[in-house]
C-alpha cells in the first residue's frame, strides 16, 4: 500500500514548516512576574527559581527597562512586605512596598509596558491566607472583599494599569469593580483569576515572597479534579465585568485553557507557574533536557490551548530569542 495522504510534505524544509506552523508566539504576548521585597540592600536570587530575583527597588526598575526593551507585553508586580499583620494593611497603604513599586516601575517605563499588580492579600498577612480571618479561623469571604476594594483603589492610584484578582474570593471582581468606578477609576483594568487551582506548581513562589502560609488554600481555590468548575468560574468573573480571565497554573489545565478559550469573549491568559518553571530549571541542570526548547515547546503548548497571552518567568528570555 502506497499512501496518497502525506503530510510529511509540510515538514520537509525549515521554510515549510514555519509557514505552516498554526501558532506562532509573538514577544507583546508575554507578561513577566516580578517580585520587590521591601528593605532589601541587593537584589536576592530566589533558590528554587534559578535566575528569578526578589528586587530591590533599584533592581526592579532595571528589570522593567529590560523587559520594555525585549518587547513584552507587561509586567506584573508581587510586593513582600517587611511587616504583616492580620488584615494586610501593607496592601492598601500608599506606602506599602508594592503600591511603591508600582509608582516607581510606572514612571519608569510609561506606556512601553502594561504595568499590572497582584491583587491579593496572601504577601500582606501574617497568616499567610489570601483573605482575613473569621472568629474559627476561616477565611471571610465578604470581608475579605471590603480589603480587596481598599487594595484595588492604592493599585489604580499607584498607577496600575491592570489588576490582578488572584484571592479566588466569590464576587471578588464586582467587588473591585464598583469600588474602582465610585472613585473615578473607570479605566483601570480588572484580570480575574478566574479559574486558579489549589495547586503544588506553587511551591517555590511560596519562597518568593516569603510566605507565612501553613496549611493549604482548598477553602477558596479550586480543586484540580474538577474541570467544568474552571469555565463556570470564568463566566461568572466575566459576567461580573472581568476585563480578561485567565487559568492558573496552565500546564497541568490545559483542557480547562481550552474551554475558557473556546467560550469567552474576553481576552484568555495563563500563568505558567513558578514550579512549572522550577521542574524545566531542575531536569534541564541535570541534562535531563534541553532547556531552550522544553520552554519554547511548553510556551507554545500554552498558546496552542488558547492562551492569548502568557505571564511566564521566562518572558523577558523568550522574547530574546523570538526578535
Ligand atoms: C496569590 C498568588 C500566588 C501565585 C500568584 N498569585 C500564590 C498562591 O495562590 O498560593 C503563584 C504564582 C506562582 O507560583 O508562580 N497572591
Amino acid at each position: 500500500m502506497i499512501p496518497t495522504v502525506r503530510p510529511r510534505r509540510l515538514r520537509t524544509t525549515p521554510a515549510m514548516r514555519r509557514l505552516t506552523a498554526e501558532h506562532r508566539l509573538h514577544p507583546a504576548e508575554l507578561i513577566l512576574p516580578a517580585f520587590v521585597r521591601e528593605g532589601l540592600g541587593e537584589p536576592r536570587e530566589i533558590s528554587a527559581m534559578p535566575g528569578v530575583l526578589q528586587h530591590t527597588l533599584d533592581s526592579l526598575r532595571r528589570a522593567a527597562v529590560e523587559a520594555a526593551e525585549s518587547g513584552i507585553g507587561g509586567i506584573m508586580l508581587f510586593g513582600v512586605p517587611a511587616v504583616r499583620d492580620a488584615r494586610g494593611s501593607a496592601a492598601d497603604d500608599p506606602r506599602g512596598i508594592l503600591n511603591v513599586a508600582t509608582r516607581a516601575v510606572a514612571a519608569e517605563v510609561g506606556d512601553a509596558l502594561v504595568v499590572q499588580t497582584d491583587l491579593c492579600l496572601d504577601e500582606f498577612t501574617d497568616h499567610g491566607h489570601c483573605g482575613v480571618l473569621d472568629a474559627h479561623g476561616e477565611v471571610d469571604n465578604d470581608t475579605t472583599l471590603d480589603r480587596y476594594r481598599a487594595m484595588a483603589l492604592a493599585q489604580a492610584e499607584a498607577g496600575s494599569a491592570l489588576l490582578g484578582l488572584s484571592g479566588m474570593m466569590d464576587g471578588q471582581v464586582a467587588a473591585v469593580r464598583d469600588a474602582l468606578d465610585a472613585a473615578g477609576h473607570q479605566g483601570t483594568a480588572i484580570l480575574g483569576y478566574s479559574a486558579k487551582y489549589a495547586s503544588a506548581f506553587y511551591g517555590p513562589f511560596r519562597e518568593a515572597v516569603d510566605s507565612q502560609l501553613s496549611g493549604d488554600r482548598r477553602t477558596y481555590q479550586q480543586d484540580p479534579a474538577n474541570r467544568r468548575e474552571g469555565l463556570r468560574e470564568a463566566e461568572l468573573d466575566i459576567a461580573e465585568g472581568a476585563d480578561v480571565v485567565m487559568v492558573k497554573p496552565a500546564m497541568s489545565y490545559l483542557d480547562v485553557l481550552a474551554d475558557v478559550a473556546s467560550a469567552s469573549p474576553v481576552p484568555v491568559w495563563a500563568y505558567q507557574v513558578s514550579g512549572e518553571a522550577a521542574m524545566i530549571e531542575a531536569a534541564a541542570a541535570n541534562g535531563w533536557i534541553d532547556r531552550r526548547r522544553t520552554i519554547e515547546e511548553s510556551v507554545i503548548g500554552i498558546k496552542r490551548a488558547g492562551a492569548d497571552a502568557i505571564l511566564s518567568y521566562f518572558a523577558v528570555e523568550l522574547a530574546g530569542w523570538l526578535r
